[in-house]
């Protein structure tokens, strides 16, 4: 149990014990290094989300909140109007960090409220309330989780096989995960499951990140690469798939993790649930539908050299990176919130879910 408890509240992002940094375990390194770094300044928070050192959408909410909360203490003046102003470019700057996820601008846009909601407090109290409303964030995100995982494990039974996309466990959250969420509460209760962890290409956040996980504690865990989730549901290995989530439309058309859509498109045409497992902080109504959601581009150089000794095509061959793709609701068994399973149609559910 131990061993399960170290990976479920694994501490990935914290305030440092003066409250004046950020401190995260940098993920780029995982497998193979448990590293930890400090971060005080806003191109630290900026470089750290930007290039996955932190990751995984709600992880980057609370790493913001706390990178916000670490930046206003470092502005110098009294002056609310002076603060605020500066406090909203430190915003806009870690917000254009990473587009997709909405819970980086969730989160931020929550910091600020603190700020505009006590100009006649001043200063020194407003920094105060932004500690407290960044640690709120974080504690909020481990009971989402929690309950989360309680509604993902009803969906299964002891036995199954599941297969997950990238990685939506405790390193992408606080505690426990989304869509890893359930396999790990089932374990603490004596059950066992059968997960298959896609690689997840190009940056390999399931052979890195997940897999590294779940055999920490104890859970059956096959890796695959993503063009063998095919075969693996042929055989009849595959009774569900959870993924996570980095906005949900208000149609329910989801942005995950590049190949999410080809899992489902896959289970789909072999009968076999796919579930979708997030905090409604990932609710994004101002979306209608998933074409409204900004898909971050990344560089070529992450298909062709990242991980390999050498390039592994030539310099001049044009790549497309794009990080996430969107899930057409259509395919889609159930959103799996912290207030329950949300249901098509998902235009009503989730209206209700938000309202
Ligand atoms: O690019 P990443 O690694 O940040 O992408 C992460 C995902 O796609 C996750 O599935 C999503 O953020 C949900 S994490 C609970």
């Amino acid at each position: 149990m131990d061993r399960l408890r170290e990976i479920t509240h694994i501490d990935n992002v914290k305030l440092s014990d003066d409250g004046r940094s950020v401190v995260i375990i940098d993920q780029t390194k995982l497998p193979n290094q448990t590293e930890y770094l400090t971060l005080g300044t806003a191109k630290d928070l900026y470089d750290a989300i930007f290039e996955l050192k932190v990751r995984g959408a709600p992880a980057i909410g609370i790493c913001a909140a706390f990178g916000m909360y670490v930046l206003a203490q470092t502005i110098d003046t009294e002056d609310y109007d002076a603060f605020s102003r500066k406090f909203r470019e430190y915003k806009d700057y870690l917000n254009s960090s990473r587009p997709t996820a909405v819970n980086l601008s969730w989160a931020l846009n929550r910091m600020e409220r603190v700020v505009a909601g006590h100009r006649e407090q001043g200063v020194k109290w407003i920094i105060e309330l932004l500690g407290r409303e960044c640690r709120q964030i974080q504690q909020e995100d481990m009971e989402m989780c929690r309950a989360i995982s309680e509604y993902g494990l009803s969906l299964i039974q002891d036995g199954d096989g599941i297969l997950t996309h990238c990685n939506a466990g405790p390193l992408a959250t606080s505690r426990y995960g989304t869509a890893l969420g359930p396999l790990f509460l089932g374990k603490e209760r004596g059950m066992n499951f059968r997960v298959f962890a896609d690689e997840t290409r190009p940056l390999l956040q399931g052979a890195r990140l997940t897999s590294y996980e779940l055999q920490k504690a104890g859970i059956d865990v096959t890796l695959i690469c993503d063009n063998m989730a095919s075969l693996v549901m042929k055989n009849g290995w595959v009774q569900a798939c959870f993924v996570g989530c980095d906005r949900i439309a208000a149609n329910g058309d989801t942005a995950n993790k590049i190949g999410t859509s080809g899992v489902a498109i896959l289970a789909n045409y072999y009968h076999i649930p796919f579930y979708v497992l997030g905090p409604s902080s990932t609710v994004d109504l101002s979306c209608k539908t998933g074409a409204d959601i900004q898909i971050e581009l990344r560089s070529p150089d992450e298909i062709k050299k990242k991980f390999y000794q050498k390039p592994m095509a030539l310099e001049e061959v044009a790549c497309y990176n794009p990080a996430f793709d969107v899930t057409d609701h259509s395919l889609i068994s159930g959103i799996v919130t912290e207030q329950g399973i949300f249901r098509a149609p998902y235009t009503e559910s989730l209206k209700k879910l938000i309202g």
